[in-house]
This record gives structure tokens, C-alpha cells and sequence, in this order.
């Protein structure tokens, strides 16, 4: 019998199995935490780079976080922008602290759970300490987006420079777009961290909320800005008439 040609990843394996694979364990596994350590860096670089634009287009606002969880990129903002001189502006986080909503219709039918990424707030208010992120920048609104947003009067926030969603579903971000309407000012970055979750499918998540809301938001186009990390898509809000951004510019 003609001996079978090995694959590339039978080799792979063949060689991890071997006394020589387990030798280099330690340096695989260093190899494989410097993968996610770039996958961090992806979000400290585009906060970077928001930011020094942010300040070069002299676009004024705040920073709102829609899904902190344990605040890993919400703290990274905060270095990021007090590292550039652009600590006066405020960080918003926005959470129910217990994790998706009931994931139901579209939603339901990808990899997201009900629950996922439940963290308690506390965890969050501890990582923030504990990075000496300063309290009194920092505004905290807890609650699922469909109840906290219906009141925006008791959020002082009025315009937002830097927003990033990351929220996961279709039913969460339609709540914050519609929030964000009246608050993002000609210029101001729009970041979706979901962007290509759910295969791509603009049917669904993320993008399928965005383009409803463009629908009923002639006024706002988006220019496409940055792709980051795997899954994530950052836009330029354009708006009509700057004054828009609402009466609150
Ligand atoms: C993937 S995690 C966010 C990760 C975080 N931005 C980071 O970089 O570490 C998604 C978060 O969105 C929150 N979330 C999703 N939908 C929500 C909703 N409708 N209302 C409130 N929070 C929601 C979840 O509780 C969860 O903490």
C-alpha cells in the first residue's frame, strides 16, 4: 500500500506530541498570550488614534462606553485620553450589569446568550480603582438600555465625541443609536465593536440596527473610518446641518 501523505496540521500536531513540542511549550505558550495581549493593543490603538483625532478636528464631547463589562477597554480610554491631555473629557459607562438582554428574534440566532458577560458592577468600580481611573470623570448608568435611555434627562450627557458600542445585539443597540441621535456632532467617531458578528450578516446586530437608524436619520451619513480587531468597525458621523447634533452643540 502507497503510504498516505501527511497533512500540514497532522505534522503540527505530530511535533507538539513530541519531546521537542513539550520542550517548547512554555515558548508556544507565550507566543499564544502575545496573541490576545495584540488583540488588547488593537483596542488601545484605535482609542489612540480617536483621540489625537478627536483633538486635531477639535471635535468637543465626551466618551460613552454602551457595554463596560468589566471596563477593559472603558479604562483603557480613560489612560489613553488622560495620556494625550484629553482628560477633561468625561467617561460615560453604560450597563445592566447582569449581562445580555433576552436574546430573541434575530438576535437568537447567533452565538449570543442570555446573561452573557453578566459582571457586577462592583467588579467593575474595583478594576477602575484599582487603575486610578478618577471617580468624579466617570458616570455610571446601570440598568438594560431600554429603561435607562428612555431617560435621558437623568443622564447629564449632551454630546458625545467618541462613542463605542459594544453591545453585542439588534435589540440593544436600537435603544442606543436613537439615544445618540441628538448627541453626536458633526465629526464625532461612531464605533461598533460588533460590526461583523453574526457571519457579516448586515441582516443582522449591530448593523442592522445602524442601517434602520440611518432610515429614519436622513440628516446622518457615516464615513467609514476603521476597521479594528476582528469583529469591530469605526465611522465619522456626518450630519447634514452640523447645528443638528442637536440643538445641543
Ligand atoms: C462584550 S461585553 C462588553 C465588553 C467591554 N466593552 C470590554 O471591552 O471589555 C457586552 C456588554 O454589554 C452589556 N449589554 C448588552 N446589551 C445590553 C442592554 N440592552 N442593556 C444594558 N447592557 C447591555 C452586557 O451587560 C455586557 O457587559
Amino acid at each position: 500500500m502507497m503510504p498516505r501523505s501527511i497533512t500540514k496540521s497532522e505534522l503540527l500536531d505530530s511535533v507538539a506530541a513530541s519531546a521537542l513540542g513539550r520542550a517548547l511549550e512554555p515558548l508556544t505558550m507565550l507566543f499564544k498570550r502575545n496573541a490576545y495581549a495584540s488583540l488588547a493593543y488593537e483596542n488601545t490603538r484605535i482609542l489612540a488614534l480617536a483621540f489625537a483625532y478627536l483633538r486635531s478636528e477639535e471635535v468637543a464631547g465626551d466618551y460613552a462606553e454602551f457595554g463596560v463589562a468589566t471596563g477593559r477597554t472603558f479604562i483603557e480610554a480613560w489612560r489613553v485620553a488622560s495620556g494625550q491631555g484629553e482628560g477633561d473629557r468625561r467617561l460615560f459607562a453604560f450597563d445592566s450589569f447582569e449581562g445580555l438582554p433576552e436574546t430573541e428574534g434575530v438576535d437568537a440566532t447567533g452565538r449570543f446568550k442570555t446573561g452573557e458577560f453578566s459582571n457586577a458592577r462592583g467588579t467593575f468600580e474595583g478594576r477602575m480603582r484599582r487603575s486610578r481611573v478618577p471617580s468624579d470623570r466617570v458616570h455610571i448608568v446601570e440598568g438594560f438600555f431600554d429603561q435607562t435611555l428612555a431617560q435621558p434627562e437623568l443622564i447629564p450627557l449632551d454630546q458625545v465625541a467618541l462613542a463605542w458600542v459594544d453591545c453585542d445585539l439588534y435589540s440593544s443597540t436600537v435603544p442606543v443609536l436613537d439615544y445618540l441621535t441628538p448627541r453626536l456632532p458633526n465629526g464625532s467617531i461612531l464605533l461598533f465593536d460588533d460590526w461583523y458578528c453574526f457571519k457579516g450578516d448586515p441582516e443582522k446586530g449591530e448593523a442592522k440596527a445602524c442601517k434602520e437608524w440611518l432610515d429614519r436619520n436622513p440628516d446622518i451619513t457615516l464615513v467609514p473610518w476603521r476597521q479594528h480587531n476582528w469583529a469591530g468597525q469605526a465611522f465619522i458621523v456626518r450630519r447634514a446641518d452640523p447645528e443638528d447634533a442637536g440643538a445641543r452643540q
